[in-house]
């Protein structure tokens, strides 16, 4: 039995990964904007090792108060999953500013922050996982010429993780960035091939499979290497 904090749990990948691993019989801590909704409390109240905390990933209170349940506790997983993505077919030069910085403060300051501040209980686990989904729109090499917002995050949060992959090793940490797949969420619309729990599976069977040797690596979500 493991201890896996999943942020961003209240609909789509997120909600999926806390089902799969609550039904695995791991501790799951369910970090959540909205923590009172229907499908929390449905899955909550069907696994008893699911719970519910408020986590708003861009405030440092919130996080804190995250950190605070860890005081000395270890924490084994933890999943970079909350994200956000606006405006995805519009022109890329007609980008909303406002947006593209709350999506930097989602995606890429939000991640680092819940990182940071678990740092200590992920290496407690003495074989902890941190792990950011991330995305292919995050590959630089492969930029798709549109969303400059969402790739921007992406390409950025890579970045940081890579940055801890080196320094965090020395703890046992092993640090992973996942490409989910297009899925059918709010966030990859309904036209997308992929349902979140088919993905969250997928996702899940990489962070298992992933030991010491995999530490840093930008996958997909059947643990093939993406492009930077
Ligand atoms: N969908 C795709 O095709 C696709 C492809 C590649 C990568 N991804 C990545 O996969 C992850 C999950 O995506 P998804 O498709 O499941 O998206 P989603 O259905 O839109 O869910 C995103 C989750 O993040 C939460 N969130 C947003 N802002 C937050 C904040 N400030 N603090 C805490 N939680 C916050 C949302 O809360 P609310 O429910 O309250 O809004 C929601 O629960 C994201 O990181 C996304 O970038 C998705």
């Amino acid at each position: 039995m493991s201890i896996i904090v999943i942020t961003g749990a209240e609909q789509g990948l997120g909600l999926e990964l806390a089902r799969a691993y609550a039904v695995g019989g791991h501790e799951v801590v369910a970090g959540c904007l909205k923590p009172d909704t229907s499908d929390m409390r449905a899955l909550s109240a069907e696994h008893k090792n699911v719970l519910v905390v408020p986590l708003d990933v861009t405030k440092e209170g919130s996080v804190a108060a995250l950190a605070d349940r860890f005081y000395n506790k270890s924490a084994d997983v933890v999943i970079n999953n909350a994200g956000v993505h606006f405006r995805k077919w519009s022109m890329p030069e007609r980008v909303s500013f406002a947006d593209w910085e709350t999506t930097l403060q989602v995606n890429t300051l939000g991640a680092a922050r819940v990182s940071f501040a678990l740092r200590e209980s992920l290496a407690r686990s003495g074989n902890g996982k941190l792990v950011t989904i991330s995305s292919d729109w995050g590959s630089i090499s492969n930029h798709p010429g549109t969303a400059y917002d969402y790739c921007s995050s992406k390409a950025a949060v890579n970045s940081v993780m890579r940055g801890i992959a080196r320094n965090w090793s020395s703890d046992g940490i092993c640090v992973l960035m996942i490409h989910p797949g297009w899925m059918r969420t709010t966030m990859g619309g309904a036209d997308a091939p992929l349902l979140p729990g088919d993905s969250a599976a997928n996702v899940k069977k990489v962070i298992d499979l992933a030991g010491p040797a995999d530490n840093g690596r930008y996958l997909d979500n059947l643990g093939n290497d993406m492009p930077w």
